[in-house]
């Protein structure tokens, strides 16, 4: 395929050179009628480039076939059969991948360690997980995916399972061994999921894991604004193989989708594959130099350690490891990963992407380089001369085991989420059955699920881990003095 075509893009530039006039959503009409300050800080562009994607991008009935042509497109360049843009995010596109392979009562064999999005997808659909532990690391508390021998185990003792659904890489850059994990699953003649929502560079690199569609995966989902340059929102979703029927999993995106999809995130996808298709190798490898001379650097300041092979790959961990996200496990300056960030986006404006009990990371993509990079670094040797200061007074937070962290889930997600509740205190809940997800974000895993029954290790570390700055934003009690449970 022509991989200089970028069909979005093309038909914006036809739609403004046309200079047509809309009597259509969105009212501010190409920008006219926009609040001036609104214009000033957003620029006319972002204005003129949001228009109706069927009867302003494309004709009424799209027989223009502008997306349809940008999706094989993308499909293409990443070696899948079918591809769909979405604008609400991996959120989305994951609940939609998991529709297409299970309904309402039947199984679906997932990891412990995925995303809230995925847990919604649990609730809306009434969808019985079967859980799969990640992956521990005692010494560094950090989890990594499931292993492949754990989705074997439980789809042995759950033979009425649907399929199964894997997160790899984690936020934290660790990726399992999808291409057995898949086998595991089509021996059984079983789909597999993916949510590579931190994954959409890796089809362009060779030095980069190996990525779900080549890893044999029937559906992956990606979120491009994530590692990729698309705008915020912006997702896909890829498939192959005869296990999962295109026309379904549409049906299913459309379920949970928007019918006035941004146009400009369509944008931001189109574009980004052409730029990966025609230079994504170059750019990525440059993002590789600059991330192995970071990790280098980083590692000479006092206090500080990357989070590199020895880490993440290996027996207990992961089968391979993203170098772009940097994670800095900065425990032996004494303080946490939420005070060092803070202090760091207080003192230097630098921004940092996770931060935990005893770690933060710099993700970073190919639209970095010295200019970013050196500023993070000089801020970063800065923290660790700061050390006393960020560790006087830290509270004390007690990070729980792997295996106190894993709560019985007693009652389905769905069940447990609409069935009758009542708010307790936090001191009174354990032994009583949530009915709230509670999650620690980023990177959003929730900690707690509905239908789970609290324990006493998982309510200290959120109660001891607010109090160091973890961040719970979908708590009911965002203080987290009550909690919501089954009455
Ligand atoms: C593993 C994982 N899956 C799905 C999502 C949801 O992606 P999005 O923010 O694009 O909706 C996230 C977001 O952080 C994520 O980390």
């Amino acid at each position: 395929m022509d991989h200089t075509q970028a069909p979005v893009l093309e038909a914006l530039r036809r739609f403004q050179d046309q200079g047509e006039l809309s009597f259509t959503p969105p009212g501010h009409k190409q920008a006219r009628g926009a609040d001036p300050e609104a214009r000033a800080i957003l620029g006319d562009a972002v204005y003129r480039s949001d228009l109706l994607a069927s009867g302003g991008l494309d004709d009424r009935r799209m027989t223009g076939n502008v997306l349809k042509r940008a999706e094989e497109l993308m499909a293409d360049a990443v070696h899948a059969e079918h591809t769909f843009f979405t604008t609400c995010g991996s959120s989305l596109s994951v609940k939609a991948a998991m529709l297409a392979v299970a309904g309402p009562n039947e199984q679906l064999v997932v990891g412990r360690d995925v995303h809230k999005s995925v847990v919604s997808g649990l609730i809306l659909a009434g969808i019985e997980p079967v859980w799969v532990d990640p992956q521990w690391d005692g010494e560094q508390r950090l989890a990594h995916a499931p292993a492949p021998e754990a989705f074997e185990e439980a789809l042995e003792r759950h033979p009425e399972a649907k399929g199964a659904l894997v997160t790899s890489p984690t936020p934290y850059g660790s990726c399992t061994g999808l291409d057995r994990i898949a086998e595991i699953l089509h021996a059984r003649g079983l789909p597999l999921i993916v949510d590579e929502a931190w994954g959409a560079h890796l089809p362009f690199h060779p030095d980069l894991p190996s990525w779900a569609m080549d890893a044999g995966a029937d559906v992956c989902v990606t979120s491009v604004h994530k590692m990729g340059s698309g705008l915020e929102q912006g997702s896909v979703f890829h498939l192959q193989g005869e296990l999962i029927d295109p026309e379904t999993l549409q049906s299913r995106a459309d379920l949970f989708g928007t019918t006035s999809p941004s146009v400009l995130i369509y944008a931001g996808l189109d574009a980004w594959r052409r730029q990966m298709a025609l230079q994504g190798e170059q750019l990525l490898d440059e993002a590789l130099r600059l991330a192995a001379a970071v990790r280098g650097e980083i590692e000479k300041i006092p206090g500080l350690h990357v989070l590199g092979y020895d880490d993440l790959v290996g027996t207990g961990r992961g089968a391979d490891f993203d170098p772009l996200p940097v994670v800095i496990d900065i425990s032996a300056l004494g303080t946490t990963g939420y005070r060092a960030a803070d202090w760091l986006r207080r003192e230097h404006r630098v921004a940092m992407h996770l931060a935990d009990h005893r770690r933060i990371s710099a993700q970073l993509t190919y639209a970095d380089s010295a200019a970013t990079t050196d500023p993070l670094l000089d801020a970063l040797r800065d923290l660790a001369d700061h050390a006393g200061e960020l560790a006087a007074g830290v509270p004390d937070f007690v990070v729980p085991t792997g295996p106190e962290m894993r709560m019985e889930q007693v009652v389905r997600p769905r069940d447990a989420y609409f069935g009758p509740s009542e708010p307790v205190p936090v001191e009174r809940a354990t032994g009583r059955v949530s009915v709230e997800m509670i999650t620690p974000y980023p990177p959003g895993i929730p900690a707690v699920l509905p239908g789970e029954r609290l324990t006493e290790p998982v309510l200290d570390y959120l109660r001891t881990g607010l109090e160091a700055g973890m961040n719970l934003p979908d708590a009911a009690d965002p203080e987290l003095r009550t909690i919501r449970v089954r009455r």
